[in-house]
């Protein structure tokens, strides 16, 4: 990849923060923090029991707000800053290290384990305590409607409309560990590939669409894709950019 794109999109899923050490989802036998995903992650399992799946993200939360970016995370805000073109980030990670590491332009399109809806009346309660059946609204002030803003498997992904813009106009889309198996993130890359954009995946194995990709860089992220921003920036120098 030796040239200067105007538009990158860069979809990041877990993988880039197993590394920061958090959980992905599905390399320890499917099990996402040693519960299965659709008893935590689901529309009907928080009708079922709120109070349970609100315990699992209150569990969860310590963890995921203290952990700290990599060097993928820092490379991409890197990126951000020095590279001529727009550069996208559109992750499906629920953690904030993209913010930690200092980048913009950032798309949590499955939600946000710092923030919680409120289902009377839609305010967004950002967070790092615990939410439960007790948590007040600030805004309507009812009592025990919060849900977490996580994006419950049936429920439709976030910022859409912005995603599909930037997967039109996109000239470089990059995929970071991600397994490209849930919907719709996994089906992006057929957008931009239709689009006209170079492809390129960084993940430890090959995944299941690797064969959409112009390019596959196996191996850590945290090594590959600090690898690949310095190539990024050498090239935007050398066309004296
Ligand atoms: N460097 C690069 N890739 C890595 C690394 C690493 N250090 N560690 C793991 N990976 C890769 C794995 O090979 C795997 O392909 O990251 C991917 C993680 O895949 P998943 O666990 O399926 O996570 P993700 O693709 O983000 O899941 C998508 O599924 O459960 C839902 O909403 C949840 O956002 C999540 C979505």
């Amino acid at each position: 990849m030796k040239k200067q794109y105007k538009r990158i999109f860069i979809l990041t899923g877990a993988g880039i923060s197993a590394e920061s050490g958090l959980s992905t989802f599905r390399d320890s036998d499917g099990l996402w923090n040693n519960h299965k995903v659709e008893d935590v992650a689901t529309l009907e399992a928080f009708e079922k029991n709120p109070a349970f799946v609100h315990k699992f993200y209150n569990e969860l939360k310590p963890e995921i707000l203290n952990a700290k970016p990599n060097p993928a995370h820092l490379c991409l805000a890197k990126l951000q800053e020095k590279y001529k073109g727009k550069v996208n980030i559109i992750t499906q990670n629920v953690d904030i290290l993209h913010e930690k590491a200092s980048s913009k332009n950032i798309y949590h399109i499955h939600g946000k384990i710092d923030e919680a809806m409120c289902l009377e009346c839609g305010h967004i309660l950002q967070s790092a305590e615990d939410v439960d059946m007790s948590t007040i609204c600030p805004h309507c002030a009812t009592k025990g409607k919060f849900k977490p803003n996580i994006v419950f498997f049936g429920e439709m992904p976030l910022y859409m409309p912005e995603v599909e813009k930037h997967l039109r106009e996109c000239d470089l889309f990059v995929s970071v560990g991600t397994s490209g198996v849930v919907y719709p993130a996994a089906g992006f890359v057929y957008t931009a590939k239709y689009y006209g954009a170079d492809t390129i995946e960084f993940n430890l194995t090959t995944t299941s669409n690797n064969y959409l990709f112009d390019e596959h860089i196996e191996g850590k992220c945290s090594i590959t894709l600090p690898e690949f921003v310095e190539q990024l920036l050498e090239t935007q120098e050398n066309n004296g950019e």
